[in-house]
């Protein structure tokens, strides 16, 4: 049991050969999949999901970096979830994240950052049904 949170493998690290790495961290520090696929966002798509975002200086960047190539969307499902995802995967920006991080491994910058981890339970709740439906949650 426990609860969830979202998570996506972004386009540099599917690119860059890095799932594998990525999901054994996330197994290793006790999340359970509840739903995974690999997929890929249209500019539409990605623009809808950040939304949040749509006022930021990045956000056109963001939105072309995350709809040019496939990634990995995923619901986990672990104890306090959220937190202890973000813990997992460490700041935003590779330079900050601690080490041992997926970020700190994995991502090359603030931008291509390796991975998504949802902030709230809120918005964990709202991208994991943007990506799947209840019939595809285990
Ligand atoms: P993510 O957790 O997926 O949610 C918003 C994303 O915006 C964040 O990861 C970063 O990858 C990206 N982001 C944040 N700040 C910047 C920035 N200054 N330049 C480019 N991308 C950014």
């Amino acid at each position: 049991a426990g609860n969830r949170t979202f998570t996506m493998i972004k386009p540099d690290a599917v690119r860059a050969g890095n799932i594998g790495g990525i999901l054994a961290m996330m197994n290793d520090a006790g999340f359970r999949i509840v739903s995974m696929k690999l997929t890929k966002l249209s500019a539409e798509k990605a623009g809808e999901f950040y939304e949040v975002h749509k006022e930021r200086p990045f956000y056109g960047e963001l939105v072309e970096f995350m709809s040019s190539g496939p990634i990995v969307a995923a619901i986990l499902e672990k104890d306090n979830a959220v937190e202890d995802f973000r813990k997992l995967i460490g700041a935003t920006n590779p330079a900050e994240a601690a080490p041992g991080t997926i970020r700190a491994k994995y991502a090359t910058s603030i931008g291509e950052n390796a991975v998504h981890g949802a902030d709230s339970d809120e918005n964990a709740a709202r991208e994991g049904s943007f990506h799947f439906a209840a019939t595809e949650m285990f």
